[in-house]
């Protein structure tokens, strides 16, 4: 089969900037080019780095909504209306949007790249857990509610909602609902237990993973878990895949290709 990769790179400027919560913030900018829910771009700012980011919004106004991490995500996060960024793809595999009852699990940004998703569901078929590690830090709460019956929440700290973690909110959303289908994305240690729970109750899901990119294409090999490349296969895998990988929620690559732990 023939790989195609488009690396061509677009200069978009900002045409707006929301700030979400706590150090993330969603830049908006005009860019007409074809993409599915779950897939991601990669941003270059010019002088800084080039870095991968999920589609928070889809269609011809898109968005991307960053969190404040090193120096990259400040930079973005710093961006004003106006300014311009240098953005390629979208790349990957994203969700393939199911049918029936589906329960929506987003820790950290992982929201970003679940909402376009689920505004392709029926409102009434989708519920959604949402965890944070306290109230300043959750994110797309309102923005959820449109697109779900029943949005929950949960900060590790109890600020808000369920005092927990986002997959025992899930369990107990799953004790109450019979879901078809769960959707997850955010830190890799919540997809590894919310894959174990899913196997558990038997619910087919789809994760998606971050690894370190550069290319962002498949050509470099630097995103690669388990012989698959994140950028190419994934980010989304379905959870027989993540079955068959010995990585997932236990190393990933830095920079360099050497081992870290998660
Ligand atoms: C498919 C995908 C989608 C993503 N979507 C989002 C999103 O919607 N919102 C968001 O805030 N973040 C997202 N990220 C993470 C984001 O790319 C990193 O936070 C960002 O690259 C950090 O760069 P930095 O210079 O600010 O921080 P640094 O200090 O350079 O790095 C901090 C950490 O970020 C990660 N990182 C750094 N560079 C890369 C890279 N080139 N590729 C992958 N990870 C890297 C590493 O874990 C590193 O330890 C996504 C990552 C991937 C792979
Ligand atoms: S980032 Fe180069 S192969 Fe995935």
């Amino acid at each position: 089969m023939t790989e195609r990769f488009m690396v061509t790179q677009t200069m978009v400027t900002i045409a707006s900037r929301t700030e979400e919560a706590e150090g993330v913030v969603t830049l908006r900018f005009d860019w007409n080019a074809p993409a599915s829910p779950g897939q991601f771009i990669m941003v270059w700012i010019p002088g800084v780095d080039e870095v991968p980011m999920s589609l928070s919004y889809l269609g011809d106004r898109k968005g991307i909504t960053v969190k404040n991490i090193g120096e990259a995500t400040k930079a973005l996060t710093s961006m004003l209306v106006g300014d311009r960024i240098m953005v390629r793809g979208p790349y990957g595999r994203g969700y393939h949007v199911p049918t029936g009852k589906i329960l929506v699990v987003g820790g950290g940004t992982g929201m970003a790249s679940l909402l376009p998703a689920m505004e392709r569901i029926s409102a009434t078929d989708v519920h959604t857990a949402i965890g944070a590690r306290n109230e300043k830090e959750l994110l797309f709460e309102e923005r959820s509610k449109k697109t779900s019956s029943n949005v929950r929440v949960s900060t590790d700290d109890g600020s808000k909602g369920f005092h927990g973690n986002a997959v025992q909110l899930a369990k107990e959303m799953m004790s109450e609902t019979r879901y078809d289908m769960v959707l997850g994305c955010g830190p890799e240690k919540m997809l590894f237990f919310l894959h174990k729970l899913c196997l558990d109750m038997g619910i087919p899901c789809q994760m998606s993973l971050e690894r370190y990119m550069k290319c962002g294409g498949g050509l470099c090999g630097s995103c690669a878990i388990d012989g698959k490349r994140v950028c190419r296969e994934g980010p989304v895998f379905s959870g027989d895949e993540l079955k068959e990988m010995k990585e997932f929620g236990k190393q990933r690559r830095d920079e360099c290709g050497g081992r870290l732990k998660l």
